[in-house]
C-alpha cells in the first residue's frame, strides 16, 4: 500500500516559518516511527501570486482535491494588501476550503496547564479548558450572492449576503453533535436569530437535528453577543459551540486568548468522505501571517504543530500519535519553554521558532 499523502502549502510571512518546524514533525515520525508520508510542497497566497498572478494556482487546486490531506500555514500580508480583491492572498484560502467543501472547521480551544497563569484572565477561569468550537466554513456572509461594491445614486454600496440553506445547517449541526458524543456531550449553538432571518433558520434546523437524531446530547441556544461575553465571562461552561462562518471566525480568535495566544490554536476544516473512506480535509493553523514579527524567528509554530496533531487524528485515524504530539507540546511547555508570544514582559529569555521545534521533537524522541 503507498504511504499517505499530504500537500504542504507553507503559504506568506509567518506560513514557512512555522511549517518547517511541523515538517522536522513529519521526518520525525518516518524515521522513528516508521510512518512515512509522501509530501509534496506547493505555493498558495501572495506567494502564488507572485509567481502565477493568482493566489492558487489550478494545478495547485487539482493536488489539493487528490491528496489525502492539505496542511497550510497562513496567507496574506501588506505587500498584498491593495491587489484587486479577486486575486489577493485570502481567495486562495477560501477558493481551497470552497471547493474541497470543507464545510466543518474544527477549533479546539485547549488551556495547557503551563499556560494557564499566562491567560489574559485569571488562572481559575481558564484551567483545564477544553471546548471546541465547530464553524461552518463553506457558506454563509463569507459566500452569499449578491455581493459586491456598486454604484447606488452619488455613493457607492458595499454588499455581502448571509445566506444559509437547511441542508447546509442541517450537516454542519450534525458534525457538531457527533464530536459533542465523543467529548462532553454537550452543544451551544450560536447566531443572532433575534434579528437575522438566517438566525431564525439556523436555530429552528439545529433543534430538529436534535430532536430527531440527537436527543441524547444537551443542546443549548445562545445569541452570538452573548456568547462572545460568556467565553470570556466563563468559557468552561462550553463543551461543543457550534456557529456560523463568521461568528466563528471571531469567536475563535477570542477562544484562542483564553489558551493563551494565537500561536497556540490548531484547526481541522473537514468535508465528506473521499472514496478511501478518509474526509476530504485541510488543517491549518488559526493565525494569520503575521507580518509584524515576520522573518524574525519570533514565532510560535505550535498551532501549526498542533494543526498536523490533529491531521493524524482526523485523516489517518493515529490517534495514539496524535496524542504523541500533543504530550510532546506539553512537556516542553511544562519544561518552561516559551516563545516571545508566551511571555511577559518581565526579562525572561523567549526561545525561537526552530528551537522551540527542535524541543518538541526531542519530547517526542524522550516518548519512546
Ligand atoms: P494574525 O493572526 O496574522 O496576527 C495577529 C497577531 O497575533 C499579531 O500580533 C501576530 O504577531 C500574532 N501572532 C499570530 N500568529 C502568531 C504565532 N504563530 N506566533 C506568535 N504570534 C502570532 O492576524 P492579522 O495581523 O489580522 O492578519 C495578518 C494577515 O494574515 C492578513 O493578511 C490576514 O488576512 C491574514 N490572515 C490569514 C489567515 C490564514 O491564512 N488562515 C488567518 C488570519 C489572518
Ligand atoms: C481564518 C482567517 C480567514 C477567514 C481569512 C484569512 C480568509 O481569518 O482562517 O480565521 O476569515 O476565514
Ligand atoms: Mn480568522
Amino acid at each position: 500500500m503507498s504511504n499517505p499523502s499530504l500537500l504542504i502549502l507553507p503559504g506568506d510571512g509567518i506560513g514557512p516559518e512555522v511549517m518547517a518546524e511541523v515538517v522536522k514533525i513529519i521526518d520525525w515520525f518516518g524515521v522513528k516511527r516508521g510512518i512515512a508520508f509522501d509530501v509534496s510542497t506547493d505555493l498558495v497566497g501572495g506567494c502564488a501570486y507572485d509567481k502565477h498572478g493568482v493566489p492558487l494556482h489550478d494545478d495547485t487546486m487539482a493536488k489539493a482535491q487528490e491528496v489525502d490531506a492539505v496542511l497550510l500555514g497562513a496567507v496574506g500580508g501588506p505587500a498584498y494588501d491593495d491587489l484587486d480583491f479577486s486575486v489577493k492572498p485570502e481567495r486562495g484560502l477560501l477558493r481551497l476550503r470552497k471547493e474541497m467543501d470543507l464545510f466543518a472547521n474544527l477549533r479546539p480551544a485547549q488551556c495547557f496547564d503551563a499556560l494557564a497563569d499566562f491567560s489574559s484572565l485569571k488562572k481559575d477561569i481558564v484551567a483545564g479548558l477544553d471546548i471546541m468550537i465547530v464553524r461552518e466554513l463553506t457558506s454563509g456572509v463569507y459566500f452569499g450572492e449578491p455581493r459586491g461594491i456598486f454604484k447606488e445614486g452619488n455613493e457607492r454600496v458595499g454588499i455581502n449576503t448571509q445566506r444559509y440553506t437547511e441542508s447546509e445547517i442541517d450537516r454542519i449541526a450534525r458534525a457538531a453533535f457527533e464530536l459533542a458524543r465523543k467529548r462532553g456531550n454537550k452543544v451551544c449553538s450560536m447566531e443572532k436569530a433575534n434579528v437575522m432571518e438566517s438566525g431564525i433558520l439556523w436555530r429552528e434546523v439545529v433543534q430538529k437535528v436534535h430532536d430527531e437524531d440527537y436527543a441524547d446530547v444537551e443542546l443549548s441556544h445562545m445569541y452570538a453577543d452573548n456568547g462572545a461575553m460568556q467565553l470570556v465571562r466563563a468559557p468552561k461552561q462550553f463543551d461543543v459551540i457550534v456557529t456560523d462562518n463568521l461568528f466563528g471566525d471571531i469567536l475563535s480568535d477570542c477562544a484562542a486568548m483564553l489558551t493563551g495566544s494565537l500561536g497556540m490554536l490548531p484547526s481541522a476544516s473537514l468535508g465528506a468522505p473521499m472514496a478511501n473512506g478518509r474526509p476530504k480535509a485541510m488543517y491549518e493553523p488559526v493565525h494569520g501571517s503575521a507580518p509584524d514579527i515576520t522573518g524574525q524567528g519570533k514565532a510560535n509554530p505550535i498551532a501549526c504543530i498542533l494543526s498536523f496533531a490533529m491531521a493524524l487524528r482526523y485523516s489517518f485515524d493515529m490517534g495514539d500519535e496524535a496524542t504523541r504530539v500533543e504530550k510532546a507540546v506539553e512537556k516542553v511547555l511544562a519544561d518552561g519553554l516559551r516563545t516571545a508570544d508566551l511571555l511577559g514582559n518581565d526579562g525572561e529569555t523567549p526561545i525561537s521558532t526552530t528551537e522551540m521545534g527542535d524541543a518538541i521533537v526531542a519530547a517526542l524522541d524522550a516518548s519512546l
